[in-house]
This record gives C-alpha cells, structure tokens and sequence, in this order.
C-alpha cells in the first residue's frame, strides 16, 4: 500500500509545477478581490450608503478602499491572462497576439470584461457611482459567460469559483475595507462597534446563500472530476480533494462560530474587536484552502481522456469545466 501511494505522487509530480500552481492561485485570487469587493459594496455597504449621519464617512472610505481592492483583483486577471498567453506562446512558437487570439469570440470577449473591470474599479475608487454599476454587470456577464458554451456544465467550476469568491472574497474585502476603516483613527468606540455590526449582519444572509452555492457546485464539480468514488483514496487527485474538504470543514466551522456566537453580539467596541479576530483566523484557512484547490486543478483528474496540458506541462483526466481566462490557456474546452 506504501509503495502505491509513492507510485500515484510520482506520478503526480510529472503533472504538477510550481508555476502552474501559483498562477492558478493569482486567478482565484484575482476572483477574490474583483467578486469580494462587488459582494462588499453591494450587500455590506447596500443600506449603508445612504446613511447621513455618523457612519457616512468611514463608509465611503471603506467603500472606496473597496474599490482598489477591486482594482488589485481585476489587474491580477491581467496578470494571469499574460502569463498564461505567454507560456501558451513559448509552447506552440508562436507571436503573444496569435496565443491571445487563439481562444476566439470568447477570449476577446474575456479581455473585453477584464479591461472594463479594471476601468471601473478605477472609476469607482474615484466614487464615481457609474463604476460600480459597470462593474457589477462585467462581473456578472463574466461569471456567467460559460453559458454561451450551450453545455450547463461548464458554469458549474466559474459558478464554484464566484460563490466561494462572493462569501470568503467579501470577507476578505470586509476585513481589509471594513474592519481597517472601523478600528482606523477618526471612528470613535461607540460608532466603531455600530459600524461593525451593521457590516457584519449584511455580510451574514450572502455568506450563507454563496456558501449553499459552493456546496452544490462542490459536489457537483467532484462527482463530474472524480469519475468513481475510491477516486477519492486511489488517486493523487482524490487525496487533494480529500485534504482540501478537511480544511473546508474548518472554515465552514469557523463561519458558524463567527455567525452563530460571535455576530449577535456585536455592537460594542469589545465584540468588534473579537470579530477582527476571529473573521482574520477564518481567511487564514479559506487561503489554506485555495493553496490546496491551486494543488488539485494543477492534478490530472482521474477521468478516462487524455488531453495535453498547457504551460508545458501534459495532463490526462476529464477536461475541466470553466471560462475563467486561466482556464481557457491550460484547460482546452471538450
Ligand atoms: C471553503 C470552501 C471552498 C472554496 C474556497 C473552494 C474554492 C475552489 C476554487 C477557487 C476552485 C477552482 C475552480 C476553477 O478552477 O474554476 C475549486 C475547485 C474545486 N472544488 Fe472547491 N472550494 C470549496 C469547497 C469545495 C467543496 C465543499 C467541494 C466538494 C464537495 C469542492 C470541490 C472542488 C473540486 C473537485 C474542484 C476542482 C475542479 C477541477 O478539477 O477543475 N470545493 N474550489
């Protein structure tokens, strides 16, 4: 039994890089910060915006610093897009503009969304209201844009992708927009703990309902990659699921606690202070988790067809379902 499973890494590491690992990681990364953001302002901040008393102006600074976290995410979609088009150049000896086209109507349609991303992010941080509204149609029309495909499947991996991006991105945003602006200077105690509170019960009904989606999609996506359920425990792919779904339970763990325990009683500057706390040591293991997940799609899953891979790097198992701009330079469409 030892020496199987020393067969299955082995086999295993002939698939998987660094660099394909960590440029999958950037692109959920860059899903956290353009869906977290659009998640903050548009559920945390929704009823907020239109408050005209104490809290309006740590709300539009937390809303503003919404958007750069936006901008970040929508410049790391940049990123991914180049360094996956340059290694599909370098791959196939051809120009960085053929590699960029090769994808056709729906790559173009793709770098389209990412540019009007990054333009209004940008417009948005400058509080132009106009952007926000770009933003959350782009972002939309990107999540969704498997559907032009005609097969359902295909929206389950970016739907998988968005919803964990909607609950564990907006948290993020929530910690590094929100909860930075309520403990910043300027926002007395009585007012940070109001702040607070208000932020977290609208952060709570999108969290729940994007988690419920994670879930569905969860399953979903694993049935479809794993084939036959001892996949789980014969294959290297099956051993990542399996690692990755322990630290999920601890994540969904900590998201109760934080829901059930924690968020009723906010209100006073004590509580805020324990809700820092415990929302930091929740992302902490939601990145665990998207360390794993970068592992697990960089793994041939065990499905019966071979397909070349991309950066280089061959692969075999089920093609994967997903449009994200990543996917579309290594994982080709069936
Ligand atoms: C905290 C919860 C979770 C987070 C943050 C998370 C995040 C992600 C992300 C970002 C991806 C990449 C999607 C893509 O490539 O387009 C992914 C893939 C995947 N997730 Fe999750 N996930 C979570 C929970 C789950 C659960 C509960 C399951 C199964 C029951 C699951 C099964 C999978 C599988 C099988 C893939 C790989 C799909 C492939 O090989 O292309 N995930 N996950």
């Amino acid at each position: 039994m030892p020496y199987n499973v020393l067969l299955l890494l082995q086999e295993a590491e002939e698939h998987i890089t660094f660099g394909r690992a960590a440029l999958e990681f950037i692109g959920f990364l860059s899903f956290f910060g353009v869906y977290g953001a659009l998640g903050f302002h548009f559920q945390v901040l929704r009823s907020l915006r239109g408050d005209n008393g104490s809290l309006r102006d740590p709300v539009q600074r937390a809303d503003q610093r919404a958007a750069v976290i936006g901008i970040t995410g929508a410049l790391l979609m940049v990123v991914n897009l180049v360094i996956g088009a340059s290694a599909r150049a370098a791959q196939k000896n051809v120009s960085m503009m053929e590699a960029l086209s090769a994808g056709g109507g729906r790559q173009v349609f793709q770098i389209a969304c990412i540019v009007l991303l990054v333009i209004s992010f940008l417009l948005a941080s400058v509080r132009l209201r106009a952007g926000w509204i770009v933003a959350g149609l782009t972002g939309l029309a990107y999540a969704l844009r498997a559907i032009t495909s005609g097969r359902w499947f295909s929206l389950v991996n970016p739907l998988h992708e968005v919803a964990a991006s909607l609950w564990l991105g907006t948290l993020m945003v929530l910690l590094f927009a929100g909860l930075s602006t309520a403990f910043s200077g300027g926002v007395k105690g009585e007012q940070r703990g109001r702040f607070v509170a208000e932020m977290v019960s609208r952060f709570s009904p999108l969290a729940l309902s994007a988690a419920v989606l994670l879930g569905i999609t969860g399953v979903t996506t694993a049935w479809r990659h794993l084939k036959h359920v001892n996949s789980l425990w014969t294959t290297p792919y099956g051993y990542a699921l399996d690692v990755k779904l322990c630290v999920v339970a601890i994540v969904v763990a900590l998201g109760a606690w934080n829901w059930r325990r924690v968020a009723p009683r906010l209100g006073d500057e004590e509580s805020a202070v324990t809700i820092r706390r415990s929302a930091t040591t929740e992302l902490s293991f939601a990145a665990i988790v998207l360390v794993l997940t970068s592992v697990l799609v960089s793994l041939p899953s065990p499905g019966p067809t071979r397909r070349p891979g991309v950066l280089g790097v061959p692969r075999t198992g089920a093609p994967r379902d997903s449009s994200s701009t990543r996917h579309e330079t290594r994982k080709p469409a069936t």
